[in-house]
């Protein structure tokens, strides 16, 4: 059975997964789409043979949907997830799942109350295979106990809107997400540091900045979010062990030796660096609510992510360390 597929959001990732959805995935179909930019949306209809409807919560309540897929703006994704829990419909949201943990916890309660699990959001490094490869190892013991983790998230230059909270709750929270999953454990405190401006980046905007988190254990965790790299998207992590250390493979690319010269190419963005994360996330995602439900990151995850971030952006904005307090994991997520 082909599963019919809704897509709210048309931009550079919602057309990305409507090309996977349509020519990489198989088992679902991209029916119904909609974006505020009507003419792109249009044309984007037409080339995968979907409908065009006008607002995305036409997209959520039409009977030719079965599930939805949300890739709009950040702001959007708490009212549209909300919508597919009043629909009933499962439903796959882009990271962050909203802009406030109030509105993820909203997200979280609706869930609970529908006593379903309908939502999953688009945390897709778990799903790429280096991060998987550390998790296995970290399990193995291999290194024993984890003492540091050091990241970089540096995109090439920022979009046109981003603020410098977004570079915590757009970009660094990525790394919320996977490092607290990769070491199985919550944080119990944040800071961030802004460093030496970057004079090319805008000058509203505080870039980089350093993210520094403590987990429950006392894992410590640096990430460098840096949204003006110039030279391209490059995503590292490297995790200190009692007996030894680990790595993401950083290149993630294939050696040329030319013109006298060794080289590896650095992906200009996300696109490029996650691709097979993506096709695995969604192709695991359709499998899922095919069968008992979606098995990725939850509502849940979500809430977490975005309340740690919160408090990191409070952290800066008082330059202190704030402890990151998160409410008592409901039974209905264990
Ligand atoms: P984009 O700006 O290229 O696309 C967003 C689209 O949302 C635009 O076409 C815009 O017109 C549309 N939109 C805005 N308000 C809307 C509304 N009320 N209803 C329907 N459509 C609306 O941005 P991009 O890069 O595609 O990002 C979209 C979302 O995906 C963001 O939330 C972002 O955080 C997330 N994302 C996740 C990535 C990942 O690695 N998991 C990578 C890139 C983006």
């Amino acid at each position: 059975m082909e599963l019919r597929i809704g897509v709210v959001g048309t931009g550079a990732i919602g057309e990305d997964h409507i090309r996977r959805l349509t020519e990489v995935i198989t088992g679902a179909t991209v029916v119904a789409l909609s974006d505020i930019n009507e003419e792109n949306a249009r044309r984007i209809a037409k080339k995968y043979n979907a409908v065009f409807y006008k607002t995305g919560n036409e997209v959520i309540w039409s009977p030719d949907v079965d599930a939805v897929l949300i890739a709009s703006w950040d702001p959007t994704h708490a009212g549209y997830v909300l919508e597919c829990i009043k629909a009933k419909k499962y439903v796959l949201c882009e990271k962050p799942l909203a802009t406030s943990a109030e509105e993820c916890l909203e997200i979280v309660n609706a869930e609970i109350q529908g006593k379903k699990k309908l939502v999953q959001v688009g945390f897709m490094r778990r799903y790429d295979t280096g991060y998987r490869e550390l998790k296995e190892m970290l399990k193995s013991g291999i290194i024993g106990e984890p003492l540091m983790v050091h990241c970089c998230h540096r995109n090439r230059i920022p979009g046109p809107q981003h603020t410098t909270d977004m570079t915590i709750k757009n970009s660094g929270i990525h790394e919320i997400d996977v490092l607290r999953w990769l070491l199985d454990e919550e944080y119990e405190s944040g800071q961030v540091l802004t460093v030496k401006q970057n004079k090319n980046a805008e000058s509203e905007l505080k870039d980089p900045q350093i993210m520094l988190l403590k987990t429950k254990s006392g894992v410590r965790i640096d990430v460098e979010v840096n949204m003006n790299s110039h030279y391209g998207y490059d995503i590292q992590c490297e995790i200190v062990g009692e007996k030894g250390v680990i790595r993401l493979p950083d290149p993630n690319t294939i050696l040329t030796k030319l013109s006298g010269r060794n080289s590896y190419e650095i992906y200009a963005d996300w696109s490029f660096r996650f691709t097979r994360a993506y096709d695995i996330e969604i192709q695991q995602w359709i499998d899922s609510i095919k069968g008992s439900g979606p098995v990725g990151p939850s509502a849940w995850d979500g809430y977490v992510a975005c309340i740690t971030a919160d408090t990191l952006i409070k952290a800066r904005k008082r330059e202190t360390i704030e402890p990151i307090i998160i409410q008592p994991r409901p039974e209905f997520y264990c």
